[in-house]
C-alpha cells in the first residue's frame, strides 16, 4: 500500500490564529500565503506593539546624544525606553557585542548602501560577490564603481568583481576562496539566496571571514533571507557587517537593521546626515554623534522599532528559531519530493536538488512562459493561493545563466514560513502537476 506522503514538520499549527490575514476570507476559501521569502504576515502582538507607539506615547525620542539623558517629558521618557529595549532585543538576535553596533534603517536595502556609502574606498580598491547577489547588494557597489571610474578617470576600472556559483545555483566555497585577492576591501555575500534559497552555512561564512580578513578586507553578510529563519550569531561568524529586514520576519514593513563591528562602524562615513546624526553644529562646522546615532538621520520609525522588538519576540520566543527552520525544512523536503518528479523538458526546479540546502524556498521555472503563468492564475483563482513570479531581484544572474534560452523571466517562486502547513503546500503541487501534466488544457487564454 503507497502510503501518503508527510512532511514530519513540527506542528506550529496553533500559531495561525495569531495571524489576522489567515483569517480572511475571499470566495469563500482563506488564503494560502506562499510569498514569505517577500514578506511574512504579521501575527496580532506586533501590530498590537506598533498601535501602541501612536496610542501611548506618539511623540519624538528627540535629543538621543550618546549618554546625554536630557528629556524631562513624560512620554519622551517612555518612548527612549522603548527605544533601548527594541535595541537591546536585535542586539541579542544578533549576539552582537554591544547595542552601538546596531543601527536602524528603513530595510536591508538601506543598510548596504549605508556600508557602500561609508567606506572609504580608493581606486585600486575591489568588492567582491557572487554572480547571483540580490540588486540590493549589487547595485549600491556598481554605484561605488561609477564614482570610482569618475574619480580615477578611467572608465574601465574594475572595482566590483565576481565569482560563478555552483553549476547547480548553490554557494562554491572554492571558487568564493579564490576570488579573494589582495585587493578585496569587501566581500559582500548573501547568507541565503532570494531565488531559489540556496544557503551559505556557518563554517563556509567563517572561512569567508578568515580569509578576507587575512587581505585586511571586511565581510558583509546580507542577510535579508537567513536571519528571518535561523539562528545568526555575528561574533561566532566573524562578519564585520549585517543586514536585514523585519518584513520577511512577521515585523513591520519598512524597518531593517544594519549590524556593524564597533570599529568598523566608527570609520565608516555618515551618508543620510541632519537632524539627530549630531552632537553639536555650528554655523561652519558639525560634530557628528558616535555610532550607531550618526547613521540615524531625522525622526525615526519608533513604531517600526516596538513592532521589530515584538517581533523578535515572537520569532524566536513565542516560536522558536529552531522550530521555524526544522518546520521550513520540513515543508520544502515534502513540496521538492511532490515536484522534482513532474520536471521535464518544459518544467524544472531551481537551486540544488537537496531541500535542505535550500531552506523554505522552492522556485518553480519553465521554457514556456504561458507554463509559469498557468501555475499562477490557478493557484489564485481556485485557491487564493499567492506566489511571486519573476526576477526576484536577481537579474543579473538570471540574464547571465538564461538569456541564452530566453527562461529568465518564467520563475515562479513558493516560501513557506511558520504558520503555512502540509496541506497548503499540497495544494501548491496539485495545481502545478494539473498544468505541468496537461498544459494544453490550461493555457486557453494566452
Ligand atoms: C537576499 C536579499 N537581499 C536583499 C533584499 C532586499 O531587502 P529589502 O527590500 O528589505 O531592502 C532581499 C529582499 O528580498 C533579499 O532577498
Amino acid at each position: 500500500m503507497l502510503l501518503p506522503m508527510t512532511s514530519g514538520a513540527p506542528d506550529l499549527s496553533r500559531f495561525r490564529a495569531d495571524f489576522p490575514a489567515l483569517a480572511r476570507l475571499r470566495r469563500g476559501r482563506p488564503p494560502i500565503y506562499l510569498n514569505n521569502a517577500c514578506v511574512t504576515l504579521r501575527p496580532r502582538p506586533v501590530v498590537e506593539a506598533i498601535t501602541r507607539y501612536y496610542e501611548a506615547f506618539p511623540t519624538c525620542g528627540g535629543g538621543r546624544a550618546e549618554g546625554v539623558r536630557h528629556l524631562h517629558s513624560w512620554f519622551g521618557e517612555e518612548l527612549r525606553e522603548e527605544e533601548e529595549r527594541a535595541r537591546e532585543a536585535v542586539r541579542d538576535l544578533l549576539g552582537a557585542a554591544d547595542v552601538s553596533e546596531i543601527v536602524w534603517t528603513r530595510n536591508t536595502t538601506e543598510a548596504i548602501n549605508l556600508v557602500a556609502r561609508g567606506l572609504r574606498l580608493e581606486p585600486g580598491d575591489e568588492v567582491l560577490g557572487s554572480e547571483g547577489e540580490h540588486n540590493s547588494n549589487l547595485v549600491p557597489w556598481l554605484e561605488v564603481q561609477r564614482r570610482l571610474r569618475e574619480r580615477a578617470g578611467d572608465p574601465e576600472l574594475v572595482v566590483r568583481r565576481f565569482f560563478d556559483l555552483a553549476d547547480d545555483g548553490g554557494f562554491d566555497v572554492a571558487k568564493a576562496l579564490a576570488a579573494i585577492g589582495p585587493r578585496t576591501r569587501v566581500l559582500a555575500v548573501s547568507h541565503a539566496s532570494s531565488l531559489d534559497g540556496s544557503q551559505v552555512s556557518d563554517d563556509v561564512v567563517r572561512a569567508l571571514a578568515r580569509r578576507v580578513h587575512e587581505v585586511g578586507g571586511v565581510l558583509l553578510l546580507d542577510a535579508a533571507q537567513s536571519v528571518p529563519h535561523r539562528p545568526v550569531d555575528v561574533c561566532a561568524l566573524g562578519v564585520d557587517f549585517l543586514a536585514f529586514s523585519f518584513h520577511k520576519m512577521c515585523g513591520p514593513s519598512g524597518m531593517g537593521v544594519l549590524y556593524g563591528r564597533r570599529a568598523h562602524l566608527d570609520a565608516l562615513e555618515p551618508f543620510i546626515v541632519g537632524g539627530d546624526t549630531v552632537a553639536d553644529t555650528w554655523v561652519d562646522a558639525v560634530e557628528y554623534k558616535a555610532p550607531p546615532g550618526r547613521f540615524e538621520g531625522g525622526l525615526q520609525d519608533y513604531a517600526g522599532m516596538l513592532g521589530a522588538r515584538a517581533a523578535i519576540e515572537y520569532v524566536t520566543k513565542t516560536v522558536g528559531l529552531d522550530q521555524v527552520r526544522a518546520h521550513d525544512l520540513a515543508l520544502n523536503a515534502y513540496l521538492t519530493e511532490r515536484l522534482q518528479p513532474l520536471e521535464c523538458d518544459h518544467f524544472w526546479l531551481l537551486g540544488p536538488r537537496d531541500a535542505a540546502e535550500r531552506g523554505g524556498v522552492v522556485t518553480m521555472a519553465s521554457s514556456v512562459g504561458a507554463i509559469v503563468n498557468a501555475i499562477e492564475r490557478e493557484a489564485d483563482e481556485r485557491h487564493n493561493l499567492m506566489l511571486r513570479k519573476g526576477m526576484f531581484c536577481v537579474n543579473a544572474y538570471l540574464h547571465r545563466r538564461h538569456d541564452r534560452t530566453g527562461t529568465a523571466s518564467n520563475n515562479l517562486r513558493a516560501s513557506v514560513y511558520l504558520y503555512n502547513t502540509e496541506a497548503e503546500c499540497e495544494v501548491l503541487c496539485d495545481v502545478v502537476e494539473q498544468v505541468v501534466k496537461n498544459p494544453l488544457d490550461h493555457l486557453d487564454d494566452e
